[in-house]
């Protein structure tokens, strides 16, 4: 009998309640049993009461619940062999040899590891006696599917991320706030969002908000962008705008590649503008509170395609990652989406910036 694992893995991310619960029914309905893995990598390392079996009534009333019920953590020790081991003989424990991650990409690396390593890990939990030889010839590989959960949309492979919209709901919320009491005060604020390389929320944000300008690491400013943009502001004031807002991401960078912090920008408001400027860095709101129904909506036919796509994967099959092309469900191979992940952030840092939009786009699906 098949027995599937589920977890969230880094940082949550709206959506991964549907997702679960999505994986959790579909997986029951076609009568194969589905633990979760409690915190992550952590819980795997673990085992005990961290890996439990899930009913259907265990994912009732959790679609519309922010963060993930199952948890979550950034887990070190599973980066050393002697933890994988551990987590390799816990699965075994519950004849669990199939796995789906949702998680960012670090997460979804970590189980490409994990699977590529399964054999060996197996042979040497024989060896010490930790399993019998059936056990292991039952479950010689190691397949796994991968969900994206990370607000940052940063993933190439997939148009959505989980919990990139409900966040970019949030923040257009709070914009929209401050537009209000920076209207009534003719302030300046600098509003700071996540994204740490990847500027799809301050960018879609700046747009649904109306903001004056905005600052992202794939495009950075011209050389005179502080004069650019305090001449823009004042403009609009000259024009009669009487709220002026500058949309910032966490990992902006000017054409020297040099940080562009929050603070930053609003000293040079300051300075150049003579403006009362303030600073609001939004945080972890952006991740928290309920998913958005669009994400619910995603997260529910993702999950759902993951149990099928786990299925019917072999054990020389390559590992997929299941996501959104197009407005429709897609899948793709996990491990060239991830490193064309990477690939995009080295461009990014290394200035080609059209290279890295020309990756960004790369599709694996036709
Ligand atoms: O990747 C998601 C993200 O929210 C980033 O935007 C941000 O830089 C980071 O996680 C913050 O992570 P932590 O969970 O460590 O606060």
């Amino acid at each position: 009998s098949i027995s599937i694992g589920v977890l969230t893995s880094g940082g949550d991310a709206q959506g991964m309640n549907a997702a679960v619960r999505a994986v959790v029914r579909s997986a029951l309905n076609l009568g194969v049993a589905v633990h979760a893995i409690f915190e992550g990598y952590q819980g795997m390392v673990d085992g005990g009461d961290r890996i439990r079996s899930l009913s259907w009534d265990d994912v009732g009333s959790i679609l519309h619940r922010g963060g993930t019920i199952i948890g979550t953590a950034r887990c070190p020790v599973f980066r050393e062999r002697e933890g994988r081991l551990a987590a390799a003989r816990n699965l075994l424990r519950h004849g669990i040899d199939r796995l789906v991650v949702i998680g960012g990409d670090g997460s979804l690396t970590g189980a490409n590891l994990f699977r590529q390593e399964w054999a060996s890990l197996v042979a040497e939990l024989v060896e010490r006696g930790d399993i019998d030889e059936l056990t292991a010839q039952r479950h010689s590989a190691l397949m796994i599917t991968g969900l994206v959960g990370s607000i940052d949309n940063d993933m190439v492979g997939t148009d959505m991320t989980i919990g990139a919209d409900s966040a970019l709901h949030r923040i257009v919320e709070a914009i929209d706030a401050i537009t209000s009491t920076a209207a009534s005060h003719q302030r300046t604020f600098v509003v700071e969002v996540m994204g740490r390389h990847c500027g799809y929320l301050a960018l879609m944000s700046a747009i649904a908000g109306g903001a004056d300008y905005v600052l992202i690491p794939e495009s950075p400013p011209s050389e005179n962008w502080e004069q650019e943009m305090c001449d823009l502001l004042r403009n609009g004031r000259a024009a009669g705008r009487r709220d002026s807002i500058v949309v910032v991401a966490e990992g902006a960078c000017d054409n020297a590649g040099g940080p562009i912090s929050s603070d930053r920008v609003r000293q040079v408001l300051q300075d150049r503008l003579g403006e009362d400027t303030r600073v609001t860095i939004l945080g972890h709101v952006q991740r928290g509170g309920t998913p958005s129904a669009f994400d619910r909506c995603m997260s529910t036919l993702v999950g759902h395609a993951a149990v099928q796509e786990l299925l019917s994967a072999t054990p020389t099959s390559e590992p997929q990652m299941v996501g959104m092309r197009y407005n429709r469900v897609r899948q793709a191979p996990l491990m060239q989406c991830v490193e064309q992940t990477h690939a995009v952030a080295r461009k990014i840092a290394e200035h080609d910036y059209a290279k890295a939009m020309e990756l960004r786009g790369s599709s694996f699906t036709e």
